[in-house]
């Protein structure tokens, strides 16, 4: 959330380099961008409000700089409250990512100081604050460290200074990685934006800040101190990030799902094993994540009661905190979060960490905060997520759940054979003739405002989980409900021909679940079937593999997001990029 560059070479313009760099972060956040340089020690910003892949800036002049595409947290969207932020006398500019908690109070400090601020960011506090220090005799390097010990919160910050033509990296909670190419240097909030260069990274951890000036130099917050750091060549190839010959990510990563339940459970068997002893060990289970991943952790409680005959809780990750006296050093927090940097997550971690809890990830990224956090982190190998929307990471982490579970068993090779089978089946599924047929019916629905998903069983966080993916893309009011529970309350809403679908497998819930279709029915719902058979009630079949109950949330879901995309593009959408979304969500 937020997409930080920095750049600085001895004999290469930087402007190109930043705009490249930032159009590879956009899925941070694209409300508005900006860029700073400093060129025969003036400091030059442009900013926009709009998307850095869609419109243009004029090019500044200059070997170092920096650039930034916000997702608005405070202040609206306009361009006072666009980064790079200026100090008062105009030597600095910083550009940030994350939270500052404090930042009213200091806000109100530093306007007492004479500060003048422009418009309502928390980020205008930290360019005017290492002001304050560089006034009171702190050199640059000082000043970041007294600033950066001010801020509470999750934040990474960039400082350029005119004065010293230097660039200073803070941070604390939100990510920031370097990148070496020959005399190059990169800074980014996310490889992606410079690994179409480089694959020369050197990590930045928390508490630490970084001084650029043609040599890189480490220095720990608290103390001061310098810090010796490795440079690491990264095993990943830039193409990974392309779209190749697809339109947009979106679609891109639904049909990669032929192949990434195969990789996600492609895991070291000793691990699995060991894991699994762990979770049948624990006093308690938590499961925790955000969103789509907040559906796979509720996901998690059908597939172990289902298949392992275990009790495990869900809990979105921004509420764990109410359960924390439940924590004990016995107890297992699994957190399931495709980029590893979700706030809410980490936050969730830092009170099992408290209470030492042992803690499991499923992350999509093996260098993450989460990922780093965790006892043993699991790698769910889908390759990079770019569109905002999740769907090849979010089946990838249901399978590797089912595996966890069949593992607890002492079923792992069963449990490897029913997902295997499950894999096949989906790489037949997704076929042209298929996705025509999904295209058909997001044709006849796409201007309706209201659509309902019902699901039983393991179905049932399958349907919220359908509800997010098309209310982020297509805007539609979508809704997901436990089949029995629609005529409760939000039957009331059903009008002639508002689509209901429902997500039927074989088992014990299908015959229930063609009742409640029927029930909606009768009301003038048009049906909407997801389901292996086909039956009378259907106004609209769309045909899944059959595959035993726990496996239906994985070919029911794919169907799903194939709808939510289509309806999205009938409705002019820009699918990867929904509405003030962003997909790395690292403020609270
Ligand atoms: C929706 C979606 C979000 C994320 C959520 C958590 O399609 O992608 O709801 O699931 O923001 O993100 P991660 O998984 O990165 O923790």
């Amino acid at each position: 959330m937020c997409g930080i560059i920095g750049y600085q070479s001895q004999n290469k313009e930087a402007f190109d380099k930043l705009d490249e760099g930032l159009k590879r972060l956009e899925y941070r956040g694209y409300d508005s961008f900006g860029f700073a340089t400093i060129s025969e020690g003036n400091l030059l910003v442009e900013k926009k409000i709009g998307k850095v892949s869609t419109s243009s800036i004029k090019p500044l002049p200059g070997k170092i700089g920096i650039g930034h595409t916000r997702w608005a947290t405070h202040g609206k969207v306009t361009e006072k409250n666009t980064h790079p932020h200026k100090d008062c006398a105009g030597r600095l500019a910083v550009v940030h990512n994350g939270i500052i908690e404090n930042f009213q109070e200091l806000k109100k400090d530093l306007i007492l100081k004479e500060h003048i601020f422009l418009g309502e960011t928390d980020t205008e506090i930290i360019a005017h604050s290492i002001e304050e220090f560089l006034k009171i005799g702190y050199n640059l390097k000082q000043a970041v460290i007294g600033t950066g010990n001010l801020l509470k919160g999750r934040n990474a910050f960039v400082v350029l200074d005119s004065t010293t033509n230097k660039m200073i990296a803070f941070r604390n909670g939100s990510p920031l990685i370097i990148g070496i190419k020959e005399s190059e240097i990169f800074l980014a909030s996310d490889i992606q934006a410079f690994l179409h260069e480089t694959n020369e990274v050197m990590y930045i951890d928390d508490n630490e800040i970084v001084v650029i000036n043609g040599g890189i130099e480490f220095f720990n917050l608290k103390n001061g101190e310098k810090i010796e750091k490795r440079r690491i060549k990264i095993d990943l190839d830039s193409n990974v990030f392309e779209k190749g010959d697809y339109k947009d990510y979106m679609l891109k990563e639904i049909m990669e799902q032929k192949e990434t339940l195969a990789k996600a459970i492609n895991q070291d068997a000793q691990k699995i094993l060991h894991v699994a002893q762990e979770i049948n060990n624990a006093k308690n289970v938590f499961f925790i994540g955000c969103g789509t991943a907040a559906r796979v952790a509720h996901t998690a409680e059908y597939v172990f009661s289902m298949v392992a005959d275990r009790q495990v809780n869900f809990i979105p990750a921004s509420e764990f905190e109410n359960y924390k006296h439940f924590l004990l050093p016995e107890t297992l927090v699994i957190a399931i979060s495709q980029s590893g940097e979700t706030a809410d997550v980490l936050e969730a971690l830092n009170v099992a960490k408290e209470k030492k809890s042992r803690i499991i990830s499923i992350t999509n990224s093996p260098e993450s905060t989460i990922a780093k956090m965790a006892d043993f982190p699991f790698l769910i190998n889908a390759g990079p997520e770019r569109a905002v929307a999740s769907t090849k990471a979010t089946t990838a982490q249901i399978a590797l759940v089912i595996l966890l579970a069949y593992a607890c068993t002492g079923e792992l090779i069963e449990g490897d054979k029913v997902l295997l089978d499950v894999a096949g089946k989906v790489n037949d599924m997704l076929n042209p003739r298929y996705k025509e047929h999904i295209k058909a019916l997001a044709e006849k629905i796409f201007k309706k405002e209201n659509a309902f998903i019902i699901g039983r069983g393991i179905n049932y966080p399958m349907a919220l989980e359908s509800a997010i993916k098309i209310m982020e893309v297509s805007y539609i009011n979508s809704q997901g409900f436990a089949g029995g529970e629609l005529k409760h309350g939000p039957i009331a809403l059903i009008e002639e021909n508002t689509p209901v679908i429902a997500l039927v497998s074989e088992g014990k819930t299908k015959e229930e679940i063609i009742s409640n279709a029927i029930e909606v029915k009768s009301r003038g719902a048009y049906i909407v079937g997801v389901s292996p058979e086909n039956n009378e009630v259907f106004d609209y079949w769309i045909k899944v593999p059959e595959v035993d109950e726990v496996a239906s949330s994985l070919v029911n879901l794919i169907p799903m997001q194939l709808l939510s995309y289509y309806l999205g593009k009938f409705r002019g959408h820009d699918v990867d990029c929904p509405r003030s979304l962003a997909k790395s969500v690292t403020v609270k």
